[in-house]
Parts: C-alpha cells; structure tokens; sequence
C-alpha cells in the first residue's frame, strides 16, 4: 500500500482545521485532507456569528454566567472562562487575516447582534453568512501558504495505531483514483465537524456523517455527552428543500414564533420568549405541533422592510424567494432540525484525547464548553480559540514523536463496492436516520430509545458485513460512520435517566443532580 508521510495530518476543512493549519504552518508541514471539494463544511453554512464580548457594555462575566446557565450544570467552568476570555484576541485574527465583520456607520465599531440565551447583543457577523465569510478567507489564506497542502475528495477511514497504541496517521480513500492509501504522521488532528446527517431533518450539509467521531471511537477514544444533540428551532419547512438554516438572529431582530393559526405561543412557554435558549424554544415548538397535527409553525419578521431584510439577511431573504416567499410579506413555515453535537470525542483546551497522536478541534470535539445546551453563536468561538490553543500546543511539542516507517497494518475491508446493489446501502441509510429522527428526537422515553437501540444494531450489523465482503466506497464509510454514532448517541441517552437541556425524557421529565456528570463511552477490546 501507497504511504505518504507528513507533519501534522489535518481532517477537515471547516474553521477549526484550517484555523489551525495556517498556526502550525508556522512550525511545521501540514497536510489538509477534506472528503469533498474544500468550503464543504459545516462552517460554510453558520449564519449567526460568533459570540464574544467587544464594548463596555458587555463583560465576560456575563458570557461566562449566560453559557453556565444554557448548559444546564454540565459545562466545565474553566473551559467556558478560557474560550470567553481569549475570544476577542481570535476575532482580532480573523480581522487581521481579512474576514470582514458588519460595522456600523461610520465603519469603526463591530454591528453586534443578539441571539437567544444571551443577555446582551454579542453575536459578530457578516449579514446572515459569516461562516461562508470565514470559510473562504481562510481558505484563501491556507491556499497562499507554502506549508499547508490540501487534498480534496479524500475521505478518512479509520485512524491507524502503532503497536504501543499511539495514533500515527489514517486510511485514506482517495476518490479519484478509488484506492485507499496510509498517510503516516506525527500527530492526527481531527476537525471533521458534526454528525447532523445522523438525522433525517438537519440544517447540516451533507458532509456532517459524524467520521471523526467515529473513527475515534474505533481507536478507543472516549467519546463525552453525545446524548445533547441541538436541535435548531427554525429551518426552513418546504418539500424541495433540504436543509435551510433561517437564522437565530432573525429572532432576535424580533421575528415571531406563531402556531399555523397565526397566534403567538412562546410566551406560554418561557418569560424569554423568542429569545429563550434553543433547547426551550425547540422544545416549544415540537409541542405545539404536536398539539395541532400542523407539520410546521411559522416564524414572522413581516414588521421589517424588504429593504431592510435584504440587507441584514440577504441568504435567508433570497433563498426563501426562491421558494415563493417573501419574508418581509408573509411569515416563513420553519420546523426545528438537528443542528449541532454538544458531545463529541473529549479532549482537554489544548486539544489532546486520550489517545496519544490524537488531536481533535471544533465540533467533533467536546471541552465541555456546551454541557447540556450550546448558547447560540458559541461553537465557531470555541473552534477558534481551541484551534489555536492545540496549535500552540504542537508547537511547543513539535518533532517529539518520531515518524512511523512503515505501516504494519492490513486495511481489512477488500473487495468490490460497484458490485453492491445501490438500493441495499441506500435503504438503510434512509432507515437509520428515520429511526433516529422518530425515536430519539427532542422529546425522547425509555421505550423508544430502546427499539431505536435494537434496530440501528441491525443496520451496524448489515453494514459491518458489508463493508468487510465489498471495500470502501464514499457511501459505505458514511453509513457505516453514521450507524455507530447514532448507536453511541442512543446508548448515551439511555444511559442518562433524567432530562437536562437538550435531552428531554419523558419517563424522566425532572433535572437530576446525580446525573450531574459527563456521559464518557469507550470501546471495551
Ligand atoms: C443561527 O444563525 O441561528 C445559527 C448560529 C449557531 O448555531 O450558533
């Protein structure tokens, strides 16, 4: 088998994994690979901002208490103070390296915005496409610089070991040419973004099959609190659209939730209203549609101008035109959809797993900022500042692994994947997402849970034979990555006998502090 070798081996190409590159590439070679064309990322698609206190009239104490108070008693205090606290250093960087943030009128001072949870207006962004904004800056920047390669359509598989355990590079498929290759490394830095795509409703682009925390947990890396899976509460309801954010920040610009018959209803729910934290407002919705039978609410901003919309939401107001609404004339049909991993594969603020060799930054990963509900606008912050912290982490620790020579690892997983009938893989892939979106959704009980558990084991089962008999192919990895997450989310749901922020069971609908802890899975060998 072909092996390629470098420095610092990158997966993924959201904010965290090339924020980091373009800090490592400071001391070191880097190589990107990313599973299709680069901006593919959750990242492209985050439309509020990014939190962080900018003026006097705002303080990190406050940040501080309003991200303890979403997470539900799960956030690790110091994680919290260091990424509210070294945000606007971040920001600072991301301006140095020529993001461009909304300024008022004169063009000195940042135009903050307000999200929900948050006690005041915070939120930096780019109209409604600041992750887009992001996105392409960095890229831009990672493409100028001489010591970051990036390799498209490249999908890692599993992460390779060396005998005393530590990670020393990943299986790689190449989708040009079909092979899998070995790139061998001194440390593997996983930023492979979310796992939205374990759900048949998500805001999340197609990338989002949860492979990071996947493969980390194949190689025996704890994987925390995976049971909190955010469910927005408004994307865009229409049956030719998939997956369409309508940003937070639509609310807290004052848009109104209504129930198909057009009353408001929030205020049955929480004295914040529009601007309750996303676990309550979710929740809120999920009921009343329940209560109604409608198959969505509506979310109304028909108080502002169309001038003022296109301007201040030129993504939302122009895709929902598309699709024949005028925002500033009629409210926009919204449901909640999955959305964003609180848990994810555990690390500590520099970016270190449990397993030596092991990195992982942004949404794969959990410091346990978030605990049990992440404050909106909060995870591209935290991406940043751990990205960077992991950086300078390697830096001081650069060159202290030697590189493997050779790999001694067989890739287990032969055969022919285009001798598979298209409709087994599709089927089961449409199944496990239905089977989660029906059974382990934002109002969860014992029972579902259980059949849930029962039938994901069936697909993993299917899929793991497979995959062994006919190889690798973009689909059977995804499945299979999307098969064990949703089994890992399921078992950390059921495991979890109380309801807290975003887990809500019925069986169990109080807050119970003997649960105040992470939920940690680790494969038992
Ligand atoms: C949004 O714009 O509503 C998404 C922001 C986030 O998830 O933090």
């Amino acid at each position: 088998m072909e092996i390629e070798k470098t420095d610092i081996l990158v997966i993924g190409s959201g904010v965290a994994g090339l924020f980091f590159s373009l800090k490592a590439a400071r001391f070191s070679d880097v190589l990107i690979v990313t599973k299709r064309d680069a901006p593919s990322s959750n990242t492209l698609y985050a439309q509020g901002g990014i939190a962080t206190v900018m003026d006097g009239s705002d303080s990190f104490d406050l940040h501080v208490a309003d991200t303890m108070a979403a997470g539900h008693g799960l956030c690790d205090r110091e994680a919290v103070e260091a990424v509210v606290r070294e945000g606007p250093a971040r920001i600072a960087e991301l301006i140095e390296l020529g993001v461009r943030f909304a300024r008022d009128e004169t063009g000195s001072a940042l135009r903050l915005g307000r999200e929900g949870g948050h006690s005041a207006s915070r939120i930096v962004h780019y109209g409604d496409m600041t992750g887009r904004e992001i996105e392409n800056r960095l890229l831009d920047a990672v493409r100028d610089n001489r010591r970051i390669a990036i390799r498209e359509n490249r999908l890692a598989i599993d992460l390779i070991k060396d005998p005393g355990g530590v990670v020393r590079g990943c299986f790689i498929f190449d989708g040009d040419s079909g092979e899998v290759r070995a790139v061998t490394a001194r440390h593997v830095v996983l930023a492979t973004g979310g796992a939205g795509k374990i759900y048949l409703y998500t805001s999340n682009p197609d990338v989002a099959t949860g492979d990071g925390i996947a493969m980390a947990y194949r190689a025996g890396a704890e994987v925390a609190n995976l049971e909190f899976v955010q469910f927005h509460p408004t994307c865009f309801y229409h049956p030719d659209v998939k997956s369409l954010l309508i940003s937070e920040a639509l609310r807290g610009e004052g848009a109104v939730l209504r129930n198909i018959r057009g009353e408001e209803f929030m205020q049955r729910w929480d004295p914040r209203k529009e601007l309750a934290p996303r676990d309550v407002v979710a929740r809120a919705i999920d009921m009343e549609m329940k209560r109604s039978g409608a198959k969505h609410v509506l979310l109304d901003i028909t108080g502002r101008s169309r001038e003022w919309l296109s301007e201040r939401f030129p993504y939302v107001h122009e895709n929902c035109l598309k699709y024949g609404i005028d925002i500033s004339e009629e409210p926009i049909p919204v449901v909640p959809a999955a959305h964003y991993m609180c848990g994810g594969v555990k690390i500590d603020l520099q970016g270190r797993t449990n397993l030596d060799g092991l990195l992982a930054i942004g949404e794969v990963s959990c410091t346990d900022m978030h605990g049990a509900n992440r404050l909106a606008s909060n995870s591209l912050l935290e991406a940043l500042v751990v990205s960077h912290r992991c950086a300078e982490h390697l830096r001081e620790h650069a060159g202290e692994q030697p590189h493997l020579d050779s790999v001694n690892v067989a890739f287990p997983a032969r055969g022919d994947p285009r001798t598979l009938e298209t409709v087994i893989l599709d089927h089961d892939w449409d199944l496990a997402r239905r089977i989660m979106w029906d059974y382990v959704g934002i109002v969860r009980s014992g029972k579902r849970l259980g059949i849930a558990r029962e039938r994901i084991r069936q697909i993993q089962e299917t899929i793991e034979r497979l995959y062994r008999e006919y190889g690798v192919s973009v689909d059977m990895v995804e499945l299979r990555n999307i098969a064990l997450v949703s089994s890992l989310v399921v078992e950390s749901a059921l495991s979890r006998k109380e309801s807290r922020g975003l887990h809500y069971m019925i069986d169990y609908p109080d807050t119970d502090p003997a649960y105040s802890r992470d939920t940690i899975i680790r494969l038992q060998e």
